[in-house]
């Protein structure tokens, strides 16, 4: 195991030596699609030193100018302006190697050791862009060549999701990760959490003293996450067939975000205290019983169906997936919190593939009123923190409708980011590029906290390998399978359509 060292504090604008950002697997979708446009935006943001490098490795043949080009095509259309793109791309280049075999990086140490001769002390973010499988493979090839070490300099190491298949393989990759980086060197991505609008949940809960008195369970009622999106699979079914929904979005994303919902105040806003705060909370969500898995979860699959004359195939169909597939495209899942703060509050999280439209949000949803004259016409407050898209912020409340008597009416305060003047939302990548180059770990998952999300839901998991388990089918561009819509029912609850004119229309068993 490495020793931690003070460099990890170094902080970028302060530094003048080179700075590498080195991607492994930067052939590939991930680089293409976010980090190539995010290192753009920020370069062409100024928040990019001058002496920074950016080296694809892969095993595809590349020179620097096909990658150059090969990445341009990733970069926005408009507005384009091509002396910036050539600048950016003078910083840009490539390593065709193998990344699990040592020896075919020993350029890339060559290359550092004459930058470093140059500009001593340079810096070192390594991506792992890569199947899974070649997380610790890699590790371990940057160890063996000493990449590495630190002493006047850093060298962090950014892992993808997912961190393991389930717990026993988080912490098998944990182990092989820690033989060769320290624990302060890893930066385990969860892109939920460079949300600009999940970080908000910290200011509107702290920094405002409104909120956090209705903040328990003695003023809400219930609580819902939804993450909604409107596409299939895409190219990605292989991908997604040893996946499924439970893993690719429940076991990290939206544990991470209820847990920012959840936790209690954190003495500092700093990275250690965040997430010592972060695991508190998930080590107290209440553990799942086998009884709680049959009655509690809902697991659905989407079918074919015709969405505004648009023919959408059924994920059986999807390239790369099982004609008899049993894999997960959507959960929806009732749990609870045993703190003092959240006790008998039941927590309904939800998640799925081909629903309606995309869109991730929190719903406090507030005990109803209780005065005579009210009770049954006033509607429950409800407090709606939009993630993604048009991220802001709604507050819901009963007015009085003008005219005779005391009818009430539901209205809403609505704040979009979009209405901020000069506001710009970073996309996540950016802000968590940044914070890694930095040394910022605030919003980036610890091991403690993949390894708690990882055993709570462990009983699905087991459930899942049950060849027998329900899975409810559910057309496509429908809100996921009835039996969800009865999770919450059963409870006089019901979860809030973020997109009011579609709602579930055709449901079956599978
Ligand atoms: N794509 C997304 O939207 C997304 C979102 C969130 C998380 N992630 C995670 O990010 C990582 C990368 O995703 P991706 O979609 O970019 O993956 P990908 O396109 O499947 O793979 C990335 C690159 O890895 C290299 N690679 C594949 N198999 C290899 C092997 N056996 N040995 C050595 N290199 C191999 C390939 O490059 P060469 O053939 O050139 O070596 C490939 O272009 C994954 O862990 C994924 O779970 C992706």
């Amino acid at each position: 195991m490495q020793t931690d060292s003070h460099v990890e504090q170094t902080h970028l604008s302060a530094n003048t030596s080179a700075n590498r950002i080195v991607i492994f697997g930067a052939s590939g979708d991930l680089t293409r699609r976010k980090l190539i446009p995010a290192l753009y935006h920020l370069f062409n943001h100024g928040m990019l030193p001058d002496n920074f490098s950016i080296i694809g490795v892969g095993r595809t043949e590349l020179s620097n100018d096909s990658f150059r080009q090969h990445l341009q095509q990733s970069l926005p259309a408009e507005p384009r302006d091509q002396a910036t793109v050539s600048s950016f791309c003078h910083h840009v280049f490539y390593l065709t190697a193998n990344p699990s075999e040592a020896a075919q990086l020993a350029p890339l140490a060559a290359g550092h050791a004459q930058q470093d001769s140059k500009y001593p002390g340079g810096n070192t973010l390594y991506y792992l862009a890569t199947p899974p499988a070649l997380y610790a493979p890699i590790a371990q090839s940057l160890f063996s060549l000493g990449l590495n070490r630190q002493e006047n300099n850093w060298s962090r190491l950014v892992v993808e999701k997912p961190f393991g298949h389930n717990l026993a393989s988080a912490r098998q990759l944990d182990r092989e990760l820690h033989a060769c980086f320290n624990e302060k060197q890893i930066y385990r991505i969860d892109h939920y959490l460079g949300k600009e609008t999940v970080q908000n949940l910290l200011v509107l809960r702290f920094a405002n003293t409104i909120f956090e008195p209705l903040w328990n369970c003695s003023m809400v009622d219930f609580i819902e996450i939804t993450a909604a999106e409107s596409l299939g699979v895409e190219k990605r079914g292989a991908f997604y067939e040893r996946t499924g929904a439970v893993r690719d979005m429940l076991q990290n994303h939206l544990l991470q975000v209820l847990a920012m919902v959840a936790m209690e105040q954190p003495a500092t806003i700093s990275a250690d205290v965040l997430r010592d705060q972060a695991v508190q909370i998930m080590r107290l969500f209440r553990p799942l019983t086998d009884e709680d898995v049959r009655n509690h979860l809902i697991l659905g699959q989407y079918l074919a169906s015709n969405v505004r004359g648009e023919n959408l195939v059924a994920y059986r169909e999807e390239s790369g997936v099982s004609a008899e597939s049993r894999t997960e495209t959507y959960v929806a899942l009732k749990m609870y919190i045993d703190s003092a703060r959240w006790q008998g509050v039941p927590i309904y999280l939800r998640t799925g593939k081909r629903l309606p439209t995309r869109a991730t949000e929190v719903v406090l949803h507030f005990k109803k009123t209780l005065h005579p004259s009210f009770t049954g016409v006033a509607p429950a407050n409800k407090l709606i923190i939009r993630i993604q898209p048009d991220e802001g912020i709604l507050v819901s409340f009963g007015l009085k409708r003008p005219g005779s008597g005391f009818q009430v009416q539901d209205v809403a305060m609505d704040f979009h980011y979009s209405d901020l003047s000069g506001a710009v939302m970073p996309d996540a990548y950016e802000r968590l590029l940044l914070d890694a180059l930095n040394g910022d770990s605030t919003l980036f998952a610890r091991s403690d906290e993949v390894e708690t999300c990882w055993s709570f839901i462990q009983p699905i998991l087991d459930y899942l390998q049950d060849p027998a388990h329900t899975l409810y089918g559910y057309a496509a561009g429908t809100w996921g399978p009835q039996e969800a819509d009865q999770l919450l029912a059963t409870d006089g609850h019901a979860w809030r359509f973020p997109c009011k004119n579609l709602t579930s229309t055709q449901y079956c068993e599978l």
